[in-house]
């Protein structure tokens, strides 16, 4: 990811809006290769490149934020009331602009459940949660906004701070037991790299508008947390089968149980040619366990 090919160059500006765990890994790359980046969070800090965007209480970033932008990533969720709230407080702005580009982080969510199939982006969505369902209508949105959109559909995010490790380390771990129950997942790292890629390729590789990044081995939670156990060297607590844990989850975690998929990653990784750093959760906890 040294050389900035043909389709990036030192010009371009970009902003993250929603600069949270994935919008500050992202920012972070793009910073290393030299690239002009602003992000947004809903209150001030005191990184000076970052600025305040809070669709919830009406406070809109200063015109001169968007001077010479021409990249944008929205890592922002729908708001309470299924509104996504960058298309809500600024698409008649963003129509303004001369933005090469803008990419959308969506969830896998919106397939719902396969029973532990494969899903990949030409079957259509199935959302099966009522977020889910706010989340596809913000896709489609995004895609009616005539808006140079790619929404990229994510699994769990793990990486450095915010993984196995920490559940274990705050004692918020759950060893839970659900028969064939699989997740998919995918590093942070490899979400960074993944949207770099597309972009320093975008001349010569085909446009794909929605897109999965996931690794290439979704399994079991239990084998993950296995992992980490084995890592730390510690013994592993006794599972709970699921049916024993569920009334103690809160309505959040036990809504992740209730879907079972697979999520292909053959789009971006066989036919687009972007090749994972972390292509399991192995390597990926092994790079996260240094960081712990
Ligand atoms: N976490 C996962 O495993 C997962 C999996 C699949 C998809 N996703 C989706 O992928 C995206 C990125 O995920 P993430 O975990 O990196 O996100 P995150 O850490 O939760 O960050 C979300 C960002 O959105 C900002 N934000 C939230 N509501 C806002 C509003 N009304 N107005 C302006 N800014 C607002 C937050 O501002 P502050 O910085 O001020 O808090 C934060 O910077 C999200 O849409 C998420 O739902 C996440």
């Amino acid at each position: 990811m040294n050389n900035i090919a043909s389709s990036l160059s030192k010009k371009n500006k970009f902003l993250i809006l929603g600069c949270g765990y994935s919008g500050n890994f992202f920012a972070k790359t793009l910073r290393r290769l030299g690239f002009t980046v602003l992000t947004s969070s809903r209150s001030i800090n005191q990184d000076p490149d970052s600025f305040v965007f809070n669709s919830e209480a009406n406070i809109m970033p200063k015109k001169e934020i968007f001077d010479g932008v021409t990249h944008i990533l929205s890592c922002i969720p729908p708001d309470k009331n299924g509104n996504d709230p960058v298309l809500k407080s600024l698409k008649t702005k963003l129509k303004t602009l001369s933005l090469e580009w803008i990419g959308y982080l969506s969830t896998t969510g919106v397939y719902g459940n396969t029973q532990g199939d494969w899903v990949s982006e030409i079957d259509p969505p199935n959302p099966f949660q009522k977020r889910s369902q706010k989340r596809l209508n913000c896709e489609k949105e995004w895609i009616e906004s005539g808006l140079p959109v790619q929404i990229f559909r994510l699994p769990g995010i793990y990486g450095p701070g915010r993984s196995t490790f920490e559940a274990i380390k705050n004692n918020k771990i759950r060893v839970i037991l659900k028969k064939d129950q699989v997740f998919s997942r995918i590093h942070v790292a490899d979400i960074a790299n993944a949207i770099i890629y597309l972009l320093q390729n975008k001349d010569t590789l085909r446009f794909y508008q929605i897109i999965n990044i996931g690794d290439d081995e979704p399994c079991s939670q239990i084998e993950v947390i296995q992992y980490c156990y084995d890592l730390l060297g510690v013994k592993m607590p006794e599972p709970i089968f699921f049916e024993d844990a569920k009334n103690d989850l809160s309505p959040i975690a036990k809504s992740f149980w209730m879907e079972n998929r697979r999520v292909s990653n053959k789009l971006l990784c066989k036919t687009l040619g972007y090749k994972l750093i972390y292509k399991n959760y192995k390597l990926g906890l092994k790079n996260c366990f240094l960081n712990v």
